[in-house]
């Protein structure tokens, strides 16, 4: 297939799936996961998820999309037969569903750096109010702290920057943006880290982050540490199938998995290495204990994030906190792309739609199934509480479904492979890039794992993933 595009070489891939996975879920939801399970027990949880369940279902997908050179849907349909393109569907479908509420957050991060960057918002006395204000009317126009506060606009914007950047292609879209936003993001993480570091009682919250509890391993924390690693590694929906496909054969597929796992996992964790350390401050500055202060849940970087920049004095708090939020937008977009890329180039491989069209389509159509998202943060009360989902907003709802589709992919994914391509396939195509990969251990790791018992825990897995949404897990153990 001429013509479909493909990365420059390996930095270019790694950087953009490293990208793709490091998003909203490593800045934003692992530190607030770890935070409420147990902190460092969490992580050691986390880890085993990535190294026992991730990092196979990561080189099955890429092994797969770099095989078949296609989209999701044409890989499977190619290896497997139409049966299986089905699972290359339901992967482009959750991308869609996964980018439409992804796009609202991000909107939401955007119109903070904005606010505080440029607005008048770390002057505002109450932080709650402000946010629950700002997620709540998304039309609302009026100009609040020098701007207006349409989180209709800035999420619009968003779309239409990820679209920028998809339309122009692999090399000179995704691959040069990421290699912009990826260094940069790191630079201000590690500037953040460090100054954060310095403030008062900074170490009492690294202490909290790092000094595991055993007595918190739960069910729960394991629940929660696989569709976190899931979500953070941009597994199971077909995406690294797409990035896979425009990779050349030269590369080493299972060494460059393993950099992209440990770029991710190593933003999470520094991500609670900048946010403990600041809460932790927050609770001197008001002399109250850290456990007072809320950190689950959106209000962290959206609420007690901005109070703490505040407390830091206009000047540093702008600069701080303008850079923290520049960071999000960042870690979000190249997140973005890679989720728009999916749906984008099952069109072009398939229906031969030209990459400019289908962009700018898919954009607004998948900003339009964001909308029910927007509105279910209190502006209609219908969407706010869903009487069939625990009383739960729509968002919640879709982010939920989005994780079970994942876990669930990803262990159709190890079906497909054992059962339908054939291991050997697979093999093979680690080869290319990988000359020793027929005698290494790694071989002999990724046939256990994807034979049996990634499938089989993913499988139960997801299961108890669907038992905790529908019903709750803590009534059940
Ligand atoms: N991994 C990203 C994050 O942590 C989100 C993301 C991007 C994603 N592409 C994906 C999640 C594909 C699942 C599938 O924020």
């Amino acid at each position: 297939m001429a013509n479909r595009g493909n990365f420059s070489g390996r930095i270019g891939f790694i950087l953009a799936a490293a990208g793709s996975a490091v998003g909203l879920g490593n800045i934003w939801r692992f530190p607030y996961l770890a935070g409420s399970n147990g902190g460092a027990i969490f992580l050691l949880v986390y880890l085993t998820c990535i190294l026992l369940l991730c990092y196979p279902v990561m080189v099955g997908e890429i092994a797969i999309g770099r095989s078949a050179n296609s989209d999701a849907y044409g890989s499977y349909n190619k290896l497997g037969g139409r049966k299986w393109g089905y699972l290359g569907l339901f992967g482009i479908m959750a991308g869609i569903f996964i980018l439409s509420f992804y796009n609202v957050v991000a909107g939401w991060a955007f119109g903070y750096f904005l606010h505080i960057s440029f607005g008048d918002l770390l002057n505002h006395q109450d932080f709650g109010g402000f946010f629950g204000d700002y997620v709540n009317d998304i039309l609302d126009v009026s100009s609040v702290a020098g701007l207006a506060n349409s989180n209709f606009i800035f999420s619009l914007v968003f779309m239409a920057l990820t679209a920028i950047i998809v339309s122009q292609g692999i090399q000179k879209g995704i691959e040069a943006a990421n290699k912009i936003m990826m260094p940069s993001l790191y630079l201000i993480l590690i500037g953040i880290i460090i100054y954060s570091l310095t403030l008062p009682n900074a170490f009492s919250g690294v202490k909290f982050y790092l000094i595991p509890d055993f007595s918190e391993l739960k069910i729960k924390t394991v629940v929660d540490g696989l569709k976190q690693a899931f979500f953070s590694l941009s597994l199971g929906m077909g995406a690294l199938i797409t990035y896979g496909s425009y990779l050349s054969k030269k590369e080493n597929i299972t060494s460059s998995a393993l950099v992209i796992s440990v770029a991710d996992t190593s933003v999470a964790f520094f991500a609670g290495l900048m946010v403990f350390p600041l809460v932790h401050f927050l609770a001197f500055k008001l002399t109250i204990d850290p456990q007072q202060i809320g950190t689950s849940g959106p209000p962290l970087i959206f609420v007690v994030l901005p109070q703490i920049f505040s407390e830091m004095g206009l000047i540093l708090g702008r600069i701080i906190g303008g850079s923290f939020f520049l960071l999000v937008c960042f870690a979000a977009l190249t997140s973005t792309i890679s989720l728009l890329e999916v749906p984008v180039a099952y069109l072009v491989d398939q229906k031969k739609m030209k990459r400019k069209n289908v962009v700018w389509l898919l954009a607004l159509l998948i900003f339009i199934c964001g909308l029910p998202s927007m509105v279910s943060q209190g502006m209609i009360p219908a969407f706010n509480k869903l009487t069939f989902y625990r009383g739960q907003d729509f968002l919640t709802f879709i982010a939920d479904m989005s994780d079970i589709c994942l876990t669930v992919g990803g262990c159709l994914m190890c079906i497909f492979i054992s059962r339908q391509w054939g291991i050997a396939n697979m093999d093979a195509e680690l080869t290319h890039g990988n000359d020793g990969y027929m005698s290494s251990k790694t071989r002999s790791f990724l046939h256990i794992t994807i034979q049996w018992v990634a499938p089989v825990l993913l499988g139960l897995l997801s299961i108890l993933i669907i038992v905790e949404k529908f019903f709750g897990i803590d009534n059940l153990i």
